[in-house]
Formats: structure tokens, sequence, C-alpha cells
């Protein structure tokens, strides 16, 4: 059988997970990605050099900084993680003579259009097969009430997409219609550069990486709550942003893969150092520990501005794991940890049910989809009901032995081979190499607290 290319074009390169015996040891995941891409950004937006610590270099981001670098930003990169960007500014960035590729990050991409959208300028997106059946609508209807122009777009406004930026976009009150970070940081991003404000409103609250960095940098901007679980937030435009030293915390959702790893291999014990616990990511912990997970949170601190701790994780025994309701109102503040906690629940006593998951249909996979049947070819019960997803936990013992489907995305691969780790017989991938867009480290890491896997033959 060929194989099928991969996200950069090379054929896909398929991995076990193998199960193993306790996972134990220290380690520190590579630092977040949301962060990561916003401190390239506005590093590129800002007046000065701003100087990065622990810069996830995974693929995603590295393509960011790339498309920052057409847009006229100097970014060099000092050693490992430590990166330097300087200008061009806010106002002052550079037409792009080629494509910006984003490869399979929609964050970037998406967050870009906001940029792009609020400068006057034209750039062409485009991106991998997976960033290709992504929704872009959602960002090129309030950019265009801002004031930006799609020239070209394919089916249904997907990538590529040739964007016209204005040189003063319409200050304007939007309110999201998903809850999504990605939409808000992009009408925040456009309208930077308007003589006036933007408001942006979501009802439910999204990460809030944007505002955060934005408040550091000089801008100002105002968070308030609106109802029940919203979030009102205001940006005065044209603020004269000022470089600054972005620490960048250890990414809970690649924590999230040791964590869950220890949780389901009899025996573990390990300590995660450094993990951002902002509460707008921290939806997997809350859930983990009603399902009766052994975490313990120690050293927490303030590290650039985000909050973060050292995550102590013993296997509760599996047999001890819980099945769960998890509520549709704490979707937004999990919602990249669905695939690994599916994988948890498989182990858990008793049901899990995850509700309102409507969002993971067009996030790197159709992941609802493609949870459902990794699980299912694993041996696992699982429905899915409208836009709920409901797990029948195995009591500790999952068969195993499937081949699942990524359809390019990293998070599913990663998912499921940590389900190897712990199920009666191997479970394979049909694809690891796209795990270099969110988690290079992770077979190193994992295989330093003990993880098994394997090529096949
Ligand atoms: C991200 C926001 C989320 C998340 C993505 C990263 C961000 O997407 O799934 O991995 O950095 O803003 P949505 O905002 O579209 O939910």
């Amino acid at each position: 059988m060929e194989a099928s290319p991969n996200f950069s074009g090379l054929p896909a390169a398929p991995l076990r997970g193998r199960r193993s015996s306790a996972l134990t040891g220290r380690c520190r995941p590579p630092g977040d990605k949301s962060v990561s891409h916003r401190s390239l950004i506005l590093g590129t937006l800002a007046v000065g050099e701003t100087m990065i610590e622990g810069l996830l270099e995974g693929d995603d981001v590295l393509r960011t900084a790339q498309a920052c670098r057409q847009l006229g930003a100097r970014i060099t990169r000092r050693s490992l993680g430590a990166w330097s960007v300087a200008g061009p500014g806010l106002g002052s960035l550079l037409q792009p003579r080629e494509t910006l590729d984003f490869g399979n990050a929609g964050t970037g991409a998406r967050l870009m259009m906001g940029v792009v959208g609020g400068h006057p300028i034209t750039a062409r997106f485009d991106g991998d097969a997976s960033l290709r059946r992504r929704p872009m609508r959602r960002i090129l209807e309030p950019l265009a009430l801002q004031g930006a122009r799609v020239l070209e777009q394919a089916d249904g406004g997907r990538l590529p997409i040739v964007l016209q930026g204005c040189s003063e976009p319409l200050p304007i009150e939007y309110r999201t219609p998903v809850a999504s970070a990605q939409i808000k940081s992009a009408l925040l991003l456009g309208g930077l550069n308007s003589l006036g404000r933007t408001v942006v409103i979501e009802t439910e609250a999204s990460r809030d990486h944007t505002e955060k960095m934005l408040l550091r940098f000089g801008a100002r901007v105002v968070s308030e709550p609106f109802g029940e679980h919203g979030r009102k937030i205001t940006l005065e435009g044209r603020p004269e942003l000022r470089a600054d030293v972005v620490r960048v915390p250890a990414d809970p959702s690649s924590a999230a893969f040791p964590l869950v790893a220890a949780l389901i291999t009899p025996g573990s014990e390990i300590v995660i150092e450094g993990v951002m616990t902002n509460p707008l990511r921290s939806g997997l912990l809350t859930t983990l520990l009603e399902m009766g997970a052994n975490i313990t949170l120690a050293n927490r601190r303030d590290d650039g501005g985000e909050e973060v701790a050292d995550i102590y994780v013993r296997t509760s025994g599996s047999d001890r794991l819980v099945g769960v309701d998890v509520p549709a109102a704490r979707a937004s503040s999990m919602i990249d940890e669905y695939p690994i906690l599916a994988a948890a629940a498989a182990f858990a006593h008793g049901e899990t049910r995850m509700r309102g998951l409507s969002e993971l249909r067009v996030k790197e996979s159709d992941r609802l989809a493609a949870i459902a049947a990794g699980l299912r070819v694993n041996g696992v019960d699982c429905a899915i009901e409208g836009d709920d997803l409901i797990v029948c936990g195995g009591a500790g013992k999952v068969a195993g032995g499937g081949f699942v489907k990524t359809h390019l995305d990293h998070r599913i691969a990663m998912s499921f081979l940590v389900m190897g780790l712990a199920a009666e017989q191997d479970v394979t991938v049909d694809d690891q190499t796209m795990i270099a867009t969110s988690f290079p480290t992770f077979r190193p890491l994992m295989e330093g607290l003990g993880a098994r896997f394997a090529s096949p033959p």
C-alpha cells in the first residue's frame, strides 16, 4: 500500500504505541502554541526588539515566523527557544511578495488574516490539505465589516484566499457566533490600526492570551464579564505597541498527553513542570479531577503574565477513574483536549458524556468523527448523539490492536499513541509526522518517562 502524503508532502510514517510499564520522572513540555504565535505577531507589530524565551519550535509556529518575516519583521533564533523579533511596527508592514503558507496552522492563518486586514497590503494565504478544508468565512465576514476585501477564495470561503487589507479599519462592535479565540484575536489584531474602538463580545469566554499580551505591549484593552460565561473586550485603536520580553510557559494542551498517559499506565508517578494553568485553558484538569484522577498542582506562580504550576500525577489506578458528564459550557476551556480525554474515558469505569462538541468538527480534522472511529477500531464502545460524544469506559481495560486514521491531525495521533501505552494490544496510527506541528519532542519526552513506541515493520 502506498503511503499518502503528509502535511509537508512527505510520505506518511506510521507509529505504534506499545504497552508500557510504569511511567516515572519529570518532564517539561514545549512552549504554549497559542502564546508562541502571538509573541511573534505582536513582536512584528511593536516598535523595538521583542525577546522571546521558550518559543515552541513546532512547524505551526515556524510558519507564523516565516509569514512575519514576509511582512517585514527581522526574526532571529538565538538559541533553543530563544528568539528575537524586530518591527517593522503597526502600520508599517510590507507587501508580501510570495504566498503566506501556513501549513497545518489554523491559528497562524486566522490571526494573520486579522493583521493583514488592518493594513493597506494584499496577501495570498494558503495551507496544507487539512487547513484548506477548514472554514475561513467566520474570520473573513467580520474582517469585511472592518473594511478588508476578499479578492479570491476557494469554495465556501476556504484557502487559498487573497485578502486585501485597508489603511483605516472601521471601528466595529462584533458578537462572535461561536466561542473562538481565533475569531476574537483576528478582529482585535485587525482593529489595532483603527482610529476608533473595536469591541468583541463573546457569550462563552475563549482563551485570553491576545488581550493579555496586547496589554503587556502597551495597548489599551479592557475585558469585562458579559452575561453568565461571556466577555466583552474593548480595544482602543492605534496604540503605541512597545517591544517586550515574552516568557512562554509550557503548553497545557501538550502536557495533556503525558498527564493522561500517567493516569492510565499502572504504577506511574510523574511531574510535569511549568505548565500554564490559565483558567480558560484548564477544563481538562477540572474534568480529570472530577473523574477521580490523582493530580496535584504545586509551586503555583506567575510566569511572564500567565499562571503556571508543576503538575504531580499518579495513576489513580486506572480502575479508579470514573465516567463523568462534561458540560457544554466547559468546551471552550478544553477544546483541544477532547481527543485525549476520550482516551482517558476509554479506561474509566462507566460512561463519559462530552456535551456540545460541534466545534470539534472543524478542527485539524473532523475530530468528533476521528475520535469515534479511533475508539471503535480499538474495541471501545462509543456513540455520537447530536453534538455529544459518549464513551463507554472499559474499567481499566481497552483491547487496542486498531489502526487509527489521523487525517493529518496531530492531536488524534498523540491521543491514540497514548492509548496504546496501556491497551492490551499495540495501537497504530497511520502517520506521526504532523506531530511536529505542535509537539516536536513528543516521542523523546514520552520515551524519557518510559513510554514505548515502535515503527511498524
Ligand atoms: C486557538 C484557539 C482555538 C484552539 C486552537 C488555538 C488560539 O481555536 O482550538 O488550537 O490560539 O487562539 P478556536 O478559537 O477556533 O476554537
